[in-house]
C-alpha cells in the first residue's frame, strides 16, 4: 500500500512535468532586462496609446492632438496576479492567442482575431523587452483577502 502511494505520487509528479517541458512549452523563457523608460517612450512611437490607457499616467501618456483613441482597453492597476513576461509577450506578438469578447466589435474583425495591431514586422526585440519592461512595472499586485471561515 505504502509503494503504491509512492508510485501514484511519483507518476502525478511525472505527468504534471511532462506537460510543462513538452516541446512547445515556454519553460526556459526568459527575457534579458528590459529598460522601462525606453518602454513607455516606445509605448507612445508605436501608438498604442491608440488603444490603450495605462492606469495613473493619463497625464503623462497623451494622444496627439486632433487624434481620437480607438479604443480603450486598461492596461497597469491593481491585480491579483501579475502577468508574467510570457503572457505579456505573447499578448504584443500574438495578440490573437487570447481574445476578449468585450472588443470584438465587428463581427468581421470579431472572427477570433484580435483587434489590436500586428506589430512583429515592425517592432525591434530590444523594443518589445523594454516596452514588456515597462508594462510590467504599471501593474500593482493586489493582495487577496483570505476567505474568513465561521467557527461552528
Ligand atoms: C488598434 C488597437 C490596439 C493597439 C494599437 C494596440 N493594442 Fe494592445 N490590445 C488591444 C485589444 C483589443 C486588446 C485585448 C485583447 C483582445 O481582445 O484582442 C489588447 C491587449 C493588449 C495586452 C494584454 C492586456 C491584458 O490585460 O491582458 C497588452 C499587454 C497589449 N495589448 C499591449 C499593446 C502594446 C505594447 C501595443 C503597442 C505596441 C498595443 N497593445 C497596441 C488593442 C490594441
Amino acid at each position: 500500500m505504502k509503494y503504491l502511494s509512492i508510485i501514484l505520487g511519483a507518476l502525478f509528479c511525472f505527468s504534471l512535468t511532462a506537460c510543462d517541458m513538452g516541446p512547445k512549452s515556454s519553460y526556459g523563457f526568459t527575457l534579458p532586462e528590459g529598460n522601462a523608460d525606453y518602454g513607455q517612450q516606445y509605448f507612445v512611437e508605436f501608438r498604442c496609446i491608440d488603444c490603450h490607457s495605462v492606469a495613473n499616467m493619463q497625464d503623462t501618456l497623451m494622444i496627439p492632438e486632433g487624434i481620437e483613441a480607438i479604443m480603450e482597453v486598461p492596461i497597469g492597476g491593481e491585480t491579483t496576479k501579475i502577468a508574467t513576461y510570457g503572457q505579456l509577450v505573447t499578448s504584443i506578438i500574438n495578440p490573437s492567442h487570447k481574445v476578449s469578447d468585450q472588443y470584438q466589435v465587428t463581427p468581421e474583425i470579431g472572427n477570433g482575431q484580435s483587434m489590436m495591431r500586428n506589430y512583429n514586422t515592425i517592432m525591434t526585440v530590444d523594443e518589445l523587452i523594454d516596452i514588456v519592461a515597462f508594462i510590467q512595472n504599471q501593474y500593482v499586485l493586489k493582495p487577496v483577502s483570505p476567505t474568513i471561515y465561521k467557527m461552528y
